[in-house]
């Protein structure tokens, strides 16, 4: 199969409605990372999704709206607190776990009785989920277990040949994939954090943080979201997350770096001696922005062992680091002082 690589204009969302409308599977453009569409309705399309990206068939997809009235038809029950949250954050990065309804298939839900709704805010995703006239269900478009791609060559790296269509909408603005929540009590509980942050959400309802976002699932633990059972982002590289002051980073890698290993820094002022390294910015959002990237590029160059500095967990932060935590398989050296 011949990947091809669309544009966003009107011709060719039109050309890729039509791709989806057959059945066929398209790599979009998200404001969070880039996703493998297919309609959430057609089990059989749906199928192709998990076979291009090898994807456990447990692993529930999140399926796309492009209006609010959208959502009724995934779900079979919209809880009250639903439609406050999507007044406040819709369009945007945030999924919403609901019941569904009949008519998303069991192949979509990965199994189980609820699925996971959200609307895109990204021009033209907005616009194929209109065209297509179904909700769509969409991945992030990497390969299972690799970084989420944020940018259309990404997509392809992954995807070539598998595919028929991707479009390109440019680089994606959040970088990390959307804050999934559960309600419960009232309130919500956050899977994943992601561009809707807990202090976005504690400003509308109680938002309590599930322990599978910041420590790792036993094997065989039941766990709220099947995507917290699988080792995610991970780079080919061993990830080594040093927690601690630039100085006591600095110390740290002089004693234990060595050929083949690289730095991931905030900043370039923090380079250490002659280690190559890679900066994914000093800010949460910038480092959301570039994280997966940067993974990327270091698998590209080679890295063995990435000495990556940690990011702090406040705001969009905690997205980055649940992300670079899965990453690094866990592995925190902490050097803070007590
Ligand atoms: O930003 C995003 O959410 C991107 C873009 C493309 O929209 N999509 C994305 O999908 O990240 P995916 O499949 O890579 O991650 C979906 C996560 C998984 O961890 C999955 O287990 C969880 O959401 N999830 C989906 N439906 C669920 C459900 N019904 N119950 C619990 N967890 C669910
Ligand atoms: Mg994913």
């Amino acid at each position: 199969m011949i990947t091809e690589m669309l544009d966003c204009s009107e011709e060719s969302l039109i050309k890729a409605s039509g791709l989806i409308k057959r059945g066929e599977v398209v790599g979009i453009p998200t404001e969070t990372v880039y996703g493998l569409a297919a309609n959430a309705f057609d089990a059989s399309a749906v199928e192709k999704i998990f076979k291009a990206k090898g994807r456990p068939s447990d692993n529930p997809l999140i399926v796309h709206v492009s209006d609010f009235d959208m959502i009724k038809e995934a779900a079979s029950e919209v809880p009250e607190l639903a439609y406050k949250l999507a007044e406040r954050f819709w369009p945007g990065p945030l999924t919403m776990i609901m019941p569904k309804s009949d008519k998303v298939p069991y192949v979509t839900s990965g199994g189980l009785d609820t699925v996971g709704i959200r609307f895109p805010s990204h021009p033209a995703a907005h616009r194929l989920i209109e065209l297509c006239g179904v909700p769509l269900a969409a991945p992030s478009a990497n390969l299972s277990g690799s970084p989420s791609p944020t940018t259309a060559k990404r997509v392809l790296d992954d995807m070539n040949g598998r595919i028929p269509a991707i479009i390109d909408g440019g680089e994606s603005l959040v970088g990390v994939e959307s804050t999934v929540i559960s309600f419960e009590n009232g309130g919500v509980r956050i899977l994943r954090p992601g561009g809707v942050t807990r202090e976005m959400l504690l400003e509308v309802c109680p938002a309590e943080v599930d322990r599978g976002v910041l420590s790792e699932v036993e094997s065989g633990a039941v766990v709220r979201s099947p995507g917290m059972k699988y080792r995610h982002y991970a780079p080919k590289a061993s990830v080594k997350l040093i927690k601690g002051s630039a100085e006591k980073y600095r110390e740290y890698v002089l004693n234990h770096a060595s050929s083949g290993d690289f730095c991931l820094l905030f900043e370039e002022s923090e380079a250490v001696g002659g280690v190559p390294y890679l900066c994914y910015g000093g800010s949460a959002e910038e480092q959301a922005h570039a994280l997966f990237e940067k993974l990327r590029l270091l698998d590209e160059m080679g890295a063995k062992t990435v000495y990556a500095r940690c990011p702090s967990a406040e705001g969009v932060g905690l997205a980055v680091y649940n992300r670079i935590l899965r990453a690094a398989g866990f592995c925190v050296i902490d050097l803070e002082e007590k």
